[in-house]
Parts: structure tokens; sequence; C-alpha cells
């Protein structure tokens, strides 16, 4: 699929008006469609090398002092199979009391791509698997239309995609900063682990446990951060979109973004 086919795709599984099909006119074929934003802190030309985790800084300090990482030092030095095992074995904040089952996350290991998002809700706990419900749906259709599946696929187009929660909170409701301290050193293992060359963190939780910053979406989108030295996209989580359509033009020029400091 070349470019204008996959924005083509992608224009019609958002519902993005001005790119419908039927707007060819207004849309040369040639032309690219919502030009990326400008980069502010990384060229575009010179995607940096995957990180090696032992060229990471140390991880920040824990906005809560209260709510230090119980497992840290444990977690750290885990390889797939002893982080899995680890997480579905997490008791360390009072979610395992609720939850059926942890949700890990899904994906290449290696992935170049790499997603996350909040935490599991009802289907991904009954599912165990990230992602699988309306929002997931959404999330697959965005990723597909730049080429990127969650399947079976190499690195550079199966994502990886975890949550800053592995368990579920009651009735969806937000995550407390406490559960979200407790089970970062998940989240940063898997990161270390994927080493990815994109990172993109939707919505506030996301943003809030990779960047620190409690700025809304809208003025941290539309540039290029970085997580301990990996370029990190911000963008509007797939479920705030199904209830604000309108933002999925600029979380698609989001997706461009990411997708232009990797070609
Ligand atoms: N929302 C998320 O942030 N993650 C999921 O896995 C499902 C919904």
């Amino acid at each position: 699929m070349s470019w204008t086919d996959r924005q083509r795709a992608m224009l019609r599984v958002m519902g993005v008006p001005l790119w419908q099909p039927s707007a060819r006119t207004a849309v040369p074929a040639s032309e690219p469609l919502g030009p990326a934003p400008v980069l502010q802190e990384v060229p575009q030309q010179a995607p940096p090398p995957a990180p090696t985790p032992a060229a990471r800084p140390a991880p920040a300090a824990p906005s809560s002092a209260s709510a230090a990482p119980l497992v840290d030092a444990a977690v750290a030095g885990l390889g797939w199979d002893a982080l899995r095992a680890a997480v579905a074995a997490c008791e360390a904040c009072s979610l395992a009391g609720t939850r059926t089952q942890t949700v890990f996350g899904v994906g290449h290991p290696q992935a170049h791509w790499m997603i996350v998002g909040e935490a599991p809700g009802e289907q991904e706990d009954r599912q165990g698997e990230p992602f699988v419900g309306a929002a997931g749906q959404l999330l697959d259709a965005m990723l597909h239309a730049v080429g990127l599946t969650r399947g079976e696929a190499p690195p550079e187009r199966q994502v990886y995609i975890a949550n800053t929660l592995k368990c579920r909170p009651p009735r969806n409701r937000n995550p407390e900063a406490e559960e979200l301290a407790r089970c970062e050193p998940f989240l940063q293992r898997q990161i270390a682990l994927v080493q990815p060359r994109i990172l993109l963190a939707m919505g506030r939780f996301a943003v809030q446990a990779l960047l620190r910053s409690d700025e809304p979406i809208g003025r941290l989108r539309g540039r290029v951060h970085r997580y301990q030295g990996v370029p990190l996209v911000v963008t509007y989580h797939p479920a705030y979109l199904l209830r604000q359509p309108q933002d999925k033009a600029k979380a698609w020029e989001d997706l461009c973004l990411a997708a232009s400091l990797l070609e």
C-alpha cells in the first residue's frame, strides 16, 4: 500500500470528512495529506539509533514519594518470561484483588513501534490482552492505516502494545498515583527489553508515566519528546477519540509525525 493509499484508508477509518475519497479534487493524489507538524526537538532527517538499556540514564524518581515502586530493583534485570511471571504474580496494590487476570502486553518483542496506553478495561481484563475493546478496534484501524499491526509481522511492522497499569481499575476508574508508581517498573522493563525506535504515548496517564508531565495532551502533541533517549510522540487516547471524533485528524497527524521519524 502506498503512503497515499494508507492515508486514504486512515481517513476512512477515522471518519475525517476532508480526507474522504470523494474529496479527491481537494487533495491531489501525489501530495501527502495532513502535513506532519514541524519537529521541535528531534530533526526528522536523523532518527536516533535504538538505545541500549546500558546507555540509558537511571529512571527519574517517581512523582509521589509515598508511592515509590516496591519492585523496581527486582524487575530491572528480568527477561521476558520472568517479567511476564512477575506481572502475573504481582500483588503490589489493591488492584490484584479485583482483577480477573493481569494484562501484560502484546506484540513483537523487538518492535520498532511501542504503543503505551492507560489500563485494561473490562474486555482486556477478560481476555488478558491490551486494547481489545472498542478503543482497541479504533487503535487497530489507525495502526493499519500506517502499515502497522499487532499481528505477526516483522519488527518494523508489528508493534508492541502495553499499558501503564497491568490490572483493570474497578469500574474503569482512573488509575491512582500509587497504582501507577507500583506498576511502573514493569512498563520500564518492557520498554528496556523492546528497545523501541519510537514510543507513542496515548492519553494522560501514559504521558504522566513516561514524561512526568501533567500538561494537557493538546499542549504536548505535535512535537517530539524523549523517554530515556527514545523519541516519544504524544497523542490522544483512542477512547477519547471515540467520544471526541473531531480530534481524530490530530491523532492522524501524530501518527504521521511518528512515522516520519522512522522513514
Ligand atoms: N484502554 C487502555 O488504555 N488500554 C487498554 O488496554 C484498553 C483500553
